[in-house]
């Protein structure tokens, strides 16, 4: 357990002043690039999942839809669904997805953004988990769960890779929150 947490930790690389001046970027990509890094981060969560959300893995689970938010929630949210048994769904950037949507603008660190659901994408009642790979000011994150609530989904919980936890987006909010990497001490969450 600790050489699995040390070693998705060496796995973030921090890079000051991107991709403005005194932003501090996490970049997790490394993890991706290295195929041991790489399971290690999908085993480490769906055990989370497995273990906070009472689900089963590899079938047919209590969870009916991940929901993966544009950009970087799309490069783990497909193997969790697949390895959950849902449903994938993407949340994208305004103007990307065709047909009626849902749509919600929310704050950035700078001016707004909005981010858009199929309006079909998610039947009333389905369970959904909102996942992505960091939660800043949780503002990208609540306005995915308003989406979720939109189209009638119930949001059982969010699932991130890392949390920036000065930043108290968790407070944001209003469902079940997990987290594997705090952003801020060598804490670590794994329920291995
Ligand atoms: C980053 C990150 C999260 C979001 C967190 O995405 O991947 O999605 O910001 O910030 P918040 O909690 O303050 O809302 P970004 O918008 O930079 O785009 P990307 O995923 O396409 O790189
Ligand atoms: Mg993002």
């Amino acid at each position: 357990l600790a050489s699995l947490k040390m070693s998705l930790r060496n796995g973030l690389r921090q890079f000051p002043d991107f991709p403005s001046p005194g932003i501090l970027f996490e970049d997790i990509m490394p993890i991706f690039a290295s195929h041991t890094l790489h399971t290690s981060l999908i085993r480490a969560l769906e055990l989370q999942i497995a273990d906070v959300f009472h689900t089963a893995i590899g079938e047919k689970s209590e969870i009916d839809v991940v929901v993966g938010l544009e950009s970087r929630g799309f490069l783990f949210g497909p193997t969790l669904a697949l390895r959950l048994g849902a449903g994938f769904v993407p949340v994208r950037k305004r103007g990307k997805l065709p047909g009626d949507c849902a749509t919600e603008t929310f704050k950035k660190e700078y001016g707004e953004d909005v981010f858009q659901v199929q309006s079909d994408a998610i039947q009333k009642g389905q369970k959904v988990i909102v996942v992505d790979d960091i939660i800043a000011t949780g503002g990208s994150a609540a306005a995915a769960g308003n989406l979720v609530r939109k189209l009638g989904g119930n949001l059982v919980g969010y699932v991130f890779m890392m949390e920036l936890d000065f930043l108290k987006g968790r407070e944001k909010l209003d469902a079940p929150v997990h987290t594997l990497l705090s952003g801020q001490e060598e804490k670590l969450d794994l329920p291995l």
